[in-house]
């Protein structure tokens, strides 16, 4: 019998890439799978960026670099700031990881103490409360609602603030629901936080590039100084830039002394993120902005096609996402759970999807639209017919 410390015995695995798991294996058995339940955009990262990691390790690029990221990569992450968000960084305050996960890993393990609190808007990504648990932290969740959003309101905020709240995560664009929050809805929230100094704000913008209906993409950090001093800014390379399997992520600390304290137990973990994808990442960075717009168009056409198709469908009640590449659907009427729902689909029809249980809401299931038009037109023909069996009712059927 292993030995296992109580605090890995109290994590649990991650759903998302469990599904996807069973799904590849049902495909390699020859079943004739749809999945919606990527995390990742379906494309192949951009060719001048495999190039820029390809001539690295060729010309010898190949060894350990700084425990931050080489110099001339955390110099790009703040020229990004700088030029995206109007944020002046320097190198010594970027720490750039194995992806926006390892990030987020390291400022958890960086700031919390047993029995802080972490506010997490809900639905939510489901690492968030994992990672705070691990660090015995407690997670406190604000329930947002579908008619509002998925919008953390500020009075919600205010009720969820107590002295032993540490950490306020936002994630905007949102995984999985695909809320993008406007600059007034920000400075709202913003106006909260100022009333209690003691919460750093960790913000998550990994899905920062895409954004839909000319919407444009603001960082927390951005509308306000002292709240922006007290704000801990997280990105990466994989969605914007279709990098999921390089593991590039970063943080930017407007505290030096965070950035310090985590690039130095990064040296004692993973040593330094690798040494050729930062040139990828420094490329992608410097010239990735066209490909990463090509591509944000390609979802949003996705997305208005799929939300529309889903939205004519009895029973089944989306939320138009207003970035990312997941659309979440409310399932209520379906009078199942989204565990046993994602189960019968994945076995009567060969569709899988995400539940939304371990996202918070067992009401939603959600579809990831980062596939082909064609895997989609089929996912929607399928679920049309099992809704249609499952739910024979002349009314809905004919919608
Ligand atoms: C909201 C959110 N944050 C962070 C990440 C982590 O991204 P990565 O570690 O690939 O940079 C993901 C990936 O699914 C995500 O959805």
């Amino acid at each position: 019998m292993s030995n296992l410390s109580k605090r890995v015995q109290s994590i649990t695995p991650s759903v998302t890439l469990g599904i996807e798991a069973k799904a590849k294996e049902l495909k390699a058995q020859g079943k004739d799978i749809i999945s919606l339940s990527a995390g990742e955009p379906d494309f192949d990262t951009p060719a001048f960026i495999q190039q820029a990691a390809i001539k690295a390790m060729q010309s010898g690029f190949t060894r350990y670099t700084a425990a931050a990221g080489t110099v001339e990569l955390r110099k790009a992450v703040c020229a990004k700031l700088e030029r995206d968000q109007g944020l002046k960084f320097a190198p010594d305050q970027i720490v750039v990881s194995c992806g926006a996960k390892h990030s987020l890993f390291n400022i958890f393990f960086a700031l919390l103490n047993e029995g802080d609190e972490v506010i997490i808007p809900s639905p939510f990504w489901l690492s968030y409360p994992e990672m705070a648990q691990m660090f015995g932290a407690k997670s406190v969740f604000i329930e947002t609602a579908q008619a509002s959003g998925f919008k953390v309101l500020p009075a919600a905020l205010e009720k969820a603030i107590t002295p032993k709240t540490k950490i306020f995560v936002i994630n905007s664009p949102s995984n999985p629901t695909g809320a993008v929050y406007s600059k007034e809805e920000l400075q709202a929230l913003v106006a909260v936080l100022k009333k209690h100094p003691h919460v750093t704000v960790v913000s998550d913008e990994i899905y920062e590039t895409l954004v839909y209906d000319g919407r444009k993409h603001y960082s927390i950090a951005q509308l306000d100084p002292e709240v922006g001093a007290r704000t801990i800014l997280v990105n990466g390379m994989s969605k914007s830039y279709a990098m999921t399997g390089w593991r590039l992520g970063y943080a930017a600390f407007p505290m030096k002394d965070a950035a310090k304290a985590v690039a130095g137990f990064q040296s004692h973990s993973t040593s330094n993120p690798t040494s050729f994808a930062q040139s990828g990442g420094l490329a992608a960075l410097e010239q990735g902005a066209a490909d990463a717009k090509a591509m944000c168009e390609v979802f949003e056409k996705r997305r208005t096609w799929f939300y529309e198709q889903i939205s004519r469908l009895p029973k089944l009640k989306p939320f138009r996402p207003e970035g990312a590449f997941y659309l979440f659907v409310d399932i209520a009427e379906t009078g199942m759970g989204s565990l046993k729902l994602s189960e019968a689909l994945l076995e009567e029809i060969a569709l899988a999807v995400v539940p939304g249980l371990p996202f918070g809401s067992d009401r939603h299931i959600r579809m990831s639209f980062a596939t082909s038009e064609k895997n989609l037109e089929k996912a929607v023909l399928r679920l049309a017919g099992w809704l249609n069996k499952h739910n024979p009712h002349p009314a809905s059927a004919q919608r």
